[in-house]
């Protein structure tokens, strides 16, 4: 009887995630004695009653790589450690049903696990594995803010998205001599907001490392409009901060989503700038999920493989406890406790942001 591997991805999507998926199926269809099912939106398949697992083999990850999303699903509510059930009441209460589920797992002769997911999902594989599962996970998320890992695949994606983004309305933007800003996410890390900036030639973007002043982002304004005519493009992240302020987000009404939804900073910062005195025409843009959805870029869709092989290769070594990381020019096993310690943000210091500094872009802090 073959061994088998089990996989799936948690948390929000992101462009890479079938990739991974074929990358995994790839590797053991090499062996003779591993085969591949995959767990429907996370571990839920796992724990659903009846299950949801499929089989995955060759023809049906054929192709899949290039498509965005995830064919397995995926969600970012509940998981094995607070699982959503509803009282007579109607209130929800949150369960642990992580014994039951490894449980499950072994009668299911589930040898290796396969997580994609982002920090939340490295985290719950911690713990997974801390209580004896043979666990694996690989990182992923367009936020690219994961620990012990140079690039999480999904990342160059978003930054395209975005760079398109700012391409467009830098042509507007100049056409009407308006200030546009462009609200992208990245949740508490500037990566995004900093690399489509400077590959856009945004005039000012805001990151939440570096709490901007409104003065400061006024006066660059003022010094572009001459008479009137001018134009900006502001990039701001989606948790970027006032200096002395706090990032806008509101608590999720969905059950089980422990996640705080941000956004709303390109809005206040339109107003607050009208409100300063800033009299020309300005516009906002959020780009939200498009970031997420559509085809990877290649640089994605083959960091994605090497995950994808990287991760299998550590289930027939029976390496467990590890994220695949991918430090240049390596794929490297990391062990989880290493991995979620803290996550990635811009240093203030970093090489990029003295590159946006360099090109005269204003950071809003000086
Ligand atoms: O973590 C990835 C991410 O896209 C963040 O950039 C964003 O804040 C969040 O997920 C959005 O989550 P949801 O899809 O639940 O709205």
């Amino acid at each position: 009887m073959k061994k088998k591997a089990l996989i799936l991805t948690g948390g929000g999507d992101c462009p890479g995630l079938n990739a991974v998926i074929r990358g995994v199926v790839k590797r053991a269809e090499q062996t003779d004695d591993w085969e591949v099912v995959g767990s429907i939106q996370s571990f839920d398949g796992v724990l659903h009653e009846p299950q949801e697992i499929v089989e995955l083999n060759g023809s049906n990850v054929a192709g899949i790589h290039y498509q965005g999303g995830t064919i397995l699903g995926t969600t970012t509510k509940g998981g094995p450690f607070a699982w959503p059930v509803q009282g007579k009441d109607g209130a929800w209460d949150f369960v642990d049903r992580s014994d039951e589920m490894i449980q499950k797992l072994k009668d299911m002769g589930v040898e290796a696990v396969i997580s994609i997911g982002g920090d939340g999902s490295q985290r719950i594989s911690n713990r997974l594995y801390d209580q004896g599962l043979n666990i694996i996970g690989v990182p992923k998320t367009i936020d690219n803010d994961l620990l012990s890992t140079d690039y999480t695949f999904g990342y160059q994606t978003a930054v395209q998205v975005a760079t398109e983004a700012v391409d467009r309305l830098v042509t507007t933007a100049a056409s009407h001599n308006r200030v546009i800003i462009l609200e992208v996410m990245g949740r508490d890390a500037g990566w995004i907001s900093l690399s489509s900036a400077i590959a856009g030639g945004a005039e000012v973007c805001l990151i939440p490392e570096i709490p901007y002043n409104l003065n400061v982002i006024l006066e660059k304004i003022n010094t572009r409009f001459k008479k009137g005519r001018g134009h900006v493009i502001i990039v701001v992240a989606e948790g970027a901060v006032e200096q002395g302020g706090g990032a806008l987000s509101e608590v999720s009404d969905e059950i089980g989503n422990e996640n705080l939804k941000l956004g709303g900073v390109a809005h206040k910062l339109l107003h607050d700038l009208k409100a300063a005195g800033c009299d020309v025409d300005m516009r906002e843009t959020v780009l939200g999920h498009l970031q997420r959805g559509g085809t990877p870029t290649a640089f994605d869709r083959i960091l994605a493989t090497q995950f994808g092989v990287a991760a299998m290769e550590l289930a027939i070594e029976g390496n467990f406890g590890k994220m695949v990381a991918y430090q240049h020019p390596n794929i490297v096993p990391v062990p989880f406790l290493e991995a979620v310690k803290d996550q990635n943000f811009v240093g203030p210091d970093s090489a990029l942001v003295a590159t946006a500094r360099g090109t005269g872009m204003s950071l809003g802090d000086k």
